[in-house]
């Protein structure tokens, strides 16, 4: 390469003169270069919006189209079973109070969250929430691994009053929740929409709705029946108090969040 300030050459190459260029060869035609072509394009709008429509329209069909043809995007995992009737009542509660404004629900495959928080969320995980709570605000820390992280007497201590237990915490009181009744009245029907979308409940499920939504908030209630629908459900009173309350639906929504999989048997390679 010559340097911009060596001494022009002597004589014969010049490398970067006309000379090099089609256009000077005498008696050729000016050859076009591809770029000189693209130029059409980029100088037509009309011309320049078609072929755009039809790269996307491509890119679209080689993304979209695979989706048409596999049965599942989510691999199932052992142990993720759909919300029982209590859980679900908690779960509603959770949406309804935009809990999901402050608190995501799902752990990233990053070394701090998952030393933060446990094991990174698997997509099974979510796949009977109906709308999923993933979410990327944390203004308070993210929930999906909180199930049995603090007992019940902390979370109603927490709820009525954070600051009681975390006196910088900007999150507001909840008290109101352990004052609200619950009977389980309308359960069956909301079993049934998340059936409409997706979630498996079967009719025996849904009959059932009632005495298993009661039992599960009950100290020392037969449980069985409850466990052979929901296995690995947690029953007993959450929030200490007789009554049932939005309180215990919420608490038993909380802590049973992400402790459906055994990460101590979980390999993710085999249920690839
Ligand atoms: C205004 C934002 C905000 C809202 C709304 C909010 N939180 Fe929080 N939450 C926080 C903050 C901040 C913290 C961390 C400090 C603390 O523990 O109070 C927190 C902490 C928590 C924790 C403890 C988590 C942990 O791992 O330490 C739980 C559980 C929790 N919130 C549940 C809820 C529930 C349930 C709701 C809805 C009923 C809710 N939060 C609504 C801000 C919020």
């Amino acid at each position: 390469m010559t340097k911009k300030n060596d001494p022009a050459p002597v004589s014969g190459a010049t490398p970067h003169t006309a000379a090099a260029s089609g256009a000077d060869r005498a008696g050729a035609p000016p050859r076009r270069r591809l770029i000189d072509r693209h130029r059409v394009i980029e100088r037509n709008a009309t011309l320049l919006l078609v072929f755009s429509l039809l790269v996307v329209t491509v890119g679209g069909i080689v993304e979209v189209a695979p989706l048409f043809w596999i049965d599942d995007t989510i691999e199932e995992v052992e142990g993720v079973r759909p919300y029982s009737p209590l859980e679900l009542a908690g779960r509603d509660i959770y949406i309804r109070e935009g809990c999901y404004t402050c608190h995501s629900q799902m752990i990233r495959p990053l070394r701090d969250e998952v030393e933060r928080y446990g094991p990174y969320s698997l997509a099974a995980e979510s796949m009977y929430d109906h709308p999923f709570q993933w979410g990327s605000k944390r203004t308070g820390p993210d929930l999906a691994r909180v199930g049995g992280r603090y007992s019940d007497a902390w979370h109603v201590d927490h709820m009525n009053d954070p600051q009681a237990v975390v006196p910088e915490s900007i999150m507001p009181s909840y008290a109101f929740l352990g004052r609200r009744r619950l009977t389980g009245e309308g359960i069956e029907d909301l079993m049934k929409t998340h059936r409409l979308v997706g979630v498996p409940y079967t009719e025996e499920m849904i009959a059932a709705a009632r005495a298993d939504f009661r039992v599960q908030a009950e100290a020392f209630g037969d449980t069985d029946e409850l466990l052979a629908r929901y296995p690995g459900a947690q029953a007993r009173n959450f929030d200490g108090d007789p009554a049932l309350t939005e309180m215990d639906a919420l608490i038993a929504y909380l802590q049973m969040l992400g402790t459906l999989v055994d990460f101590s048997t979980f390999n993710a390679a085999a249920s690839r």
